[in-house]
């Protein structure tokens, strides 16, 4: 990578991310390349916690763009995602204006772009060169109109805003598009972007992540923990719990460990520690039962 940013590989993105502590596995820097490339929106779905939102972090960061996040939730409305006019600016506006005789110029004045409040959708069109890292996090979340309004936002990368006329991209912003995939995203969508499906780390990029994330963290026992976990998640186990723990579960749980001075795992501190890995009690529940076999000495935890 040069020093403005710009990636010329993938190894380039590999190693980019690394440098500011993320792991990216060769399928998804390949994602990740294409989409900085081709100029196309990368759509990451994913488990929670498997690093979708924290990619979007580090790759603004490994850019030197902005971040610009939209955080999509039900019942978003165009208004907090794109633009909306400062009602009590243009009234104040309007009061001050209340002599005057020129009615007409008086409400253009009131549109101008001074109480234009901007969101994340139109901050994005506007960041100047080289542009913004996008990032709309969570979109199946967000409502069905959303999404086809989403649709042509991401087809044409320019929004109409009737009093100012049309506002262009400046700069393509690199627009990385999460979903948890609580509902199935429009094909529509899906259409415009590259797709990642990111899965849990194999046990050792876990083991990277938590040695980096939490140093504190003895050998043994972040060789331990990346263990126990992938065992979590493998077969027969997995099947036993609704949610395995994803990565930031690994790490809360490392560091939790780390501040009760464990040194290597046994089945009290972990039946003690459980609720880090996870947060529905019917899982808590089977994974009391289930604690010899997951730590059977034929097969060392590390
Ligand atoms: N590849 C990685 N390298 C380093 N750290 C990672 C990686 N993936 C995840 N993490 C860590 O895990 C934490 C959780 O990741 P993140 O919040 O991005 O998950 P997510 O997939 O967006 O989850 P959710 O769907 O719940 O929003 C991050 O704060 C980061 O510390
Ligand atoms: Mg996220």
């Amino acid at each position: 990578m040069n020093a403005s940013g710009h990636i010329n590989s993938i190894d380039e993105v590999i190693q980019a991310l690394a440098g500011v502590g993320y792991k990216a596995e060769r399928r998804l820097a390949t994602a990740v390349f294409l989409s900085l490339r081709l100029q196309r929106p990368l759509l990451l779905e994913g488990e929670p916690g498997v690093g979708k939102t924290e990619l979007a972090k580090m790759l603004a960061k490994v850019l030197f763009r902005p971040l610009i996040r939209l955080q999509c939730y039900d019942g978003m409305e165009q208004r907090e995602a794109l633009y909306e006019w400062n009602h009590a600016a243009q009234l104040l506006h309007m009061r001050a204006a209340q002599s005057r005789a020129d009615t007409d110029i008086v409400e253009q004045e009131v549109y101008q772009e001074k109480y234009l409040i901007r969101r994340p959708l139109l901050r994005a069109l506007q960041e100047p060169a080289p542009g913004a890292v996008l990032l709309i996090d969570e979109v199946d979340r967000a409502d069905e109109p959303f999404e086809a309004f989403l649709l042509e936002y991401l087809g044409e990368y320019q929004v109409s805003i009737p009093e100012l006329g049309t506002q262009h991209a400046v700069a393509m912003p690199i627009t990385i598009l999460t979903s948890n995939r609580t509902r199935d995203l429009h094909d529509a969508i899906k259409r415009r972007c590259l797709y990642h499906w990111m899965d849990y780390p194999e046990r050792e990029r876990e083991l990277a992540i938590v040695r980096a994330q939490v140093p504190q963290a003895g050998e043994a026992l972040a060789q331990q923990i990346s263990t126990f976990v992938a065992r979590l998640r493998s077969q027969p186990f997995a099947n036993a719990f609704q949610r395995v723990p994803g990565i930031s579960e690994s790490i809360e749980w490392a560091k939790a460990l780390v501040s009760l001075d464990t040194l290597v795992l046994d089945p009290e501190v972990i039946h003690d520690t459980a609720g880090i890995l996870f947060k529905q009690r019917e899982d808590l529940a089977a994974l009391a039962p289930l604690l010899n076999e997951l730590l059977t000495p034929e097969q060392p935890l590390t």
